[in-house]
């Protein structure tokens, strides 16, 4: 079952590339994008859109978001489930709620959906688990294809679900005439995608090595800016969930705000310098950890000078917008072997269950 891994998270891991490639089949051809059901709903008319989910799900709702702001002139904003069924928010017939879902029956989700459907709003859901509760409750329902995800940790279903966004976005950039400069590229590279994770998987040993520095730690800080941010969040999270190391995730430029009060000897911080526009100021701000005796891991991309770095990892060439699905490969990787260096349950940690049907 575990086809010759040691855990279902291992084996979830090493099948991003095939679950990459399935999600895109199909969807893609040349510079088109396939996503006819979208053609259901009004989107000319849309003029305020919510991204809502929940956990990692949430975290790809903040890439969507992110995307959609960057091309897209109409306001968005990406909610955490369990706080927007609560917020009494704005929606109208004018109003497209996204719901982004691994098991399409998170209940908090679940409930937010019908909320705004009561209100009106169009709907659209990204579900991985055929005919689920959210899937048969939404206008219109974009499947990833990551195949059963078995592990509580979620793994093919991020990525498949940053590859799926992307699309959604471009598509509906092109829905509304808007011209996004760089969408052949996009498309090329996701294209590619399956590829460029193959090589991330083979960096295991790396990863595994790097994961030893949690050894006698107790914490871990991942650090970011701009799109590095979602792959933060992640590889937090990530690591709490299964390794029970607490991380936090914070942005480069607000450490000095407060948490490098935090950073001492042998503390460890994962940064992440991918995007162009900030990532040498992301790197003087971890230089400053690095000072205070942090012990540095650097994921950044192949031309980013960083000399004072001992520990730095490069990303392949890839669109700098795409670049969060590899740096989550090795994150995923970073926190399997610290979950597996502290000898914890992988598939099934403590106090968490696959499906979250509670409130
Ligand atoms: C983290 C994780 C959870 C889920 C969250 C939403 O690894 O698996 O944070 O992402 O519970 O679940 P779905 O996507 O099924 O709605």
């Amino acid at each position: 079952q575990k086809g010759g891994y040691d855990t279902f998270m291992l084996k979830e891991i090493y099948e991003q590339p095939e679950a990459i490639r399935e999600t895109l089949r199909g969807r893609v051809e040349k510079e088109k994008i396939h996503l006819e059901d979208l053609e259901k709903l009004d989107l000319e008319k849309i003029n305020r859109v919510y991204f809502v989910a929940c956990g990692t799900a949430w975290h790809a709702g903040i890439y969507a978001n992110s995307l959609f702001q960057k091309w897209i002139d109409v306001p968005s904003i990406c909610v955490a489930a369990s706080e927007f069924r609560y917020s009494d928010p704005h929606i109208d017939d004018k109003t497209l709620c996204v719901y982004i879902s691994q098991s399409g029956e998170t209940a908090d989700t679940l409930a937010a959906l019908k909320m705004s459907k009561e209100k009106g709003a169009q709907t659209i859901s990204i579900v991985n688990v055929l005919g689920s509760s959210i899937s048969r409750a939404s206008d219109v329902t974009l499947y990833t294809c990551a195949g059963p995800e078995i592990a509580v940790a979620s793994t093919k279903a991020f990525t498949t679900q940053l590859a799926l966004v992307t699309l959604l976005i471009l598509k509906m950039a092109e829905l509304r005439h808007t011209t996004v400069d760089c969408k052949a590229e996009l498309l090329e590279g996701l294209k590619r995608m399956p590829e460029v994770v193959s090589e991330m998987l083979d960096k295991h040993e790396l990863m595994k090595q790097y994961a030893a520095f949690l050894k006698n730690q107790e914490d871990a800080y991942f650090i970011g800016r701009q799109l590095d941010y979602v792959s933060v969040l992640e590889g937090a999270l990530k690591l709490k969930e299964v390794s029970y190391v607490h991380a936090d995730a914070y942005f480069a430029g607000e450490l000095k705000h407060g948490a490098i009060a935090l950073i001492e000897k042998d503390t460890v911080v994962i940064a992440m310098a991918t995007q162009p526009e900030v990532a040498a100021k992301t790197i003087s701000n971890i230089e400053e950890t690095m000072a205070r005796g942090a012990n540095v891991i650097l994921i950044t991309t192949k031309d980013q000078p960083a000399p004072k770095f001992k520990y730095v990892i490069r990303i392949p060439d890839v669109h700098p917008l795409l670049a969060v699905i590899p740096v989550t490969i090795l994150l995923q990787l970073f926190a399997y072997y610290a979950a597996v260096e502290k000898g914890r349950d992988v598939d099934k940690p403590r106090n968490l269950a696959k499906s979250v049907t509670v409130e």
